[in-house]
Formats: C-alpha cells, structure tokens, sequence
C-alpha cells in the first residue's frame, strides 16, 4: 500500500519539525496536540523554516503548497483516517504508554505507529498496543529540518515489514536511516549525552567556563556546537531525562547525570525553550 496520509503527534519542536518534513515529502500531514495555542506555535515555526528554506533553494515547491497538505487537530480520534503515525509527544512514559493504547484503539489495522522516544523502550511501548509487530522506533534530530538523521529501532516484536516500511518513509521525507539496537539511548544518545553530562561535571569543577568549554569543543573537535550550547539548544530536562534512563537502565555509575544538570531543572533553567539555561537568551 501506497502511504500518502502521515499522522503526527504532538507539535512541539520534534513533532512540528517532523510535520513539516512529512508535508514537504508531499505527505498529507494530520498533526495533534492537546493545546491549540501549541499548534498555532508549531504552525508558525513551520512556515518560519519554511520560508527560510525557500529563501536558499531548497524548497521543491512553495511553502503555500506545503502548507495546504497540513492539518491540525485537538482531538486524537481526526489521524483515524491517516496511513502512518509518529507519535512525537512527551518525553513520558506514562503520556506515552496511554497514548499509544488510544491510538491503537483509533487508527485502522494495520496502521504503523512509529515513535519518536529518544530513550525509553520501543518494545515496552509496543507491548502497550495489540499490534506490536507494526511498531517501531522512528528517532529524528532537532533541528528535524536540517538534521539528516533518523536512527531506526526494532523492539523485540517490530515485523521485518514494519520496519522496511519506517525505512522508506524516512527516506521518502529525504533523510539517511541507519538502524540501532533497542537499548537504552540508542546509538545517538548513548555517546552523546556522556559527553553533554561531562560537559556539565567539567563545569561544576570550574575545569573551564561554559564559554570556554564550548570553544573547545568547537574549535578543538569541529562540533557545530559546544556541549553546553547543545544542551541548552535540546533542552536539558531531556538531556537529564536520557542521563537518568543511561544510568538505571545500564546500571553503570560512569552514566550518573552531574548533579549540577539537575539543579538546572530544579530551577526550571531548561534552555533556550525558558529563556535561560547554561546561558541567558
Ligand atoms: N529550519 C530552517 N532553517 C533553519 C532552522 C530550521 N529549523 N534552524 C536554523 N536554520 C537556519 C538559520 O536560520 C541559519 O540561516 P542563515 O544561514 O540564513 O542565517 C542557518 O540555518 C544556520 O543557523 P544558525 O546561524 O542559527 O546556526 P548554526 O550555523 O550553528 O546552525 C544548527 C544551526 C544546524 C542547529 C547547528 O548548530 C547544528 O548542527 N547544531 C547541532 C545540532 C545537533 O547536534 N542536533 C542533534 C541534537 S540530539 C537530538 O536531537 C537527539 C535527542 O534525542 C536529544
């Protein structure tokens, strides 16, 4: 079966990010939120990139026409009529697990429902549909529009269809799919969020300022981005989130979140997305 109908939920930076590759690849894209003022936010860093994208060229067709494909919904029940979902809520188990037995409930047999988790398990969340063979993990890069990536997984119970079909769907929205084990982090996270928290240790220690640290690494390794930087830029309550799955999950004291990342989101200093994190925006 031809997918020509992609469902999205959740629209904060991962999920409108995912919408709008899907829209570009010329999906018609259903993308749910349970704050309409959030889609209107995600709608306008849609057309935001959009228009940044067509500004260099790299656009096949005008945002206008990209923008008729997508629709926006408060109500889970409207991707009933949608070939293909990514869930791209939360970054909460329980959200997660309840989310996934409702849509379950909705979408027609079936149905795949990828997920976009950076850390828990794909296989638990299967477990919680009755169709766990066609789900699997579907783990884009912030920023989605730009970042080439998407890591594949298969939980225990993802058919060898399912997973052929993520790949295409991945490619078809132009971007390199590589395939990871369903272990805590994955690949992506499992090298980088050490190396985030290690960032935040060194910090802690005054090794560096936070300046210093990334130049550094900026300077020194060629990273686009110094750890810091990137922490802030991904939000650091899901860089503590991932550092806490590393640490339970592999049970190894080397993954031990720096109490200093903590301390930032006790103090709600999450990011760019507060206004203030390791810097001031
Ligand atoms: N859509 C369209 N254009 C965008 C954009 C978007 N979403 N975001 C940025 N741009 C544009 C900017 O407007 C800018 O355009 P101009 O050159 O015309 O000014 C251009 O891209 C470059 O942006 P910036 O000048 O702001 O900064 P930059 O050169 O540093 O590039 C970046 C930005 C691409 C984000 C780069 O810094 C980068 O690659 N950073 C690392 C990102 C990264 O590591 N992501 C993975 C995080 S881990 C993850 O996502 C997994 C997880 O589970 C946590």
């Amino acid at each position: 079966m031809q997918i020509t109908s992609i469902g999205v939920v959740g629209s904060g930076s991962m999920g409108n990010g995912i919408a709008q590759v899907a829209a570009q690849a010329g999906y018609e894209v259903t993308v749910f939120d349970i704050s309409e003022s959030q889609l209107e936010k995600a709608l306008n860093t849609i057309q935001k990139s959009l228009a940044k994208l067509e500004e260099k060229g790299k656009l096949k067709e005008s945002p206008k026409d990209i923008l008729a494909r997508f629709k926006k919904t408060t109500r889970l029940e409207d991707l009933k009529g949608c070939q293909f979902v990514v869930e791209a809520a939360s970054e909460n188990r329980d959200i997660k697990f309840k989310l996934f037995k409702e849509l379950d409930s909705i979408l027609s047999p079936g149905v795949i429902i990828a997920t976009n988790t950076s850390s828990i398990s794909v296989t638990e969340i299967a477990s919680k549909t009755k169709r766990p063979e066609l789900v699997a993990g579907m783990h884009f890069m912030n920023p989605v529009p730009l970042m080439t990536l998407v890591e594949g997984i298969r939980g225990l119970q993802t058919s060898e269809q399912c997973f052929k079909t993520v790949r295409q769907v991945a490619e078809t929205m132009g971007k390199v799919f590589v395939e990871a084990k369903d272990a805590p982090g994955f690949v992506v996270n499992r090298i980088l969020m050490p190396m985030i928290n290690e960032g935040f240790f060194a910090l802690a220690e005054g090794l560096a300022s936070a300046k210093d640290i990334d130049t550094g690494l900026k300077l020194g390794c060629n990273f686009p981005m110094g750890p810091l930087e990137l922490a802030d830029f991904v939000g650091i309550d899901i860089c503590l989130a991932v550092c806490e799955v590393l640490h339970k999950d592999l049970g190894d004291s080397k993954y031990r979140p720096a109490p200093l990342m903590r301390k930032y989101v006790e103090a709600g200093w999450l990011g760019r997305k507060t206004g203030r994190g390791v810097y001031v925006y």
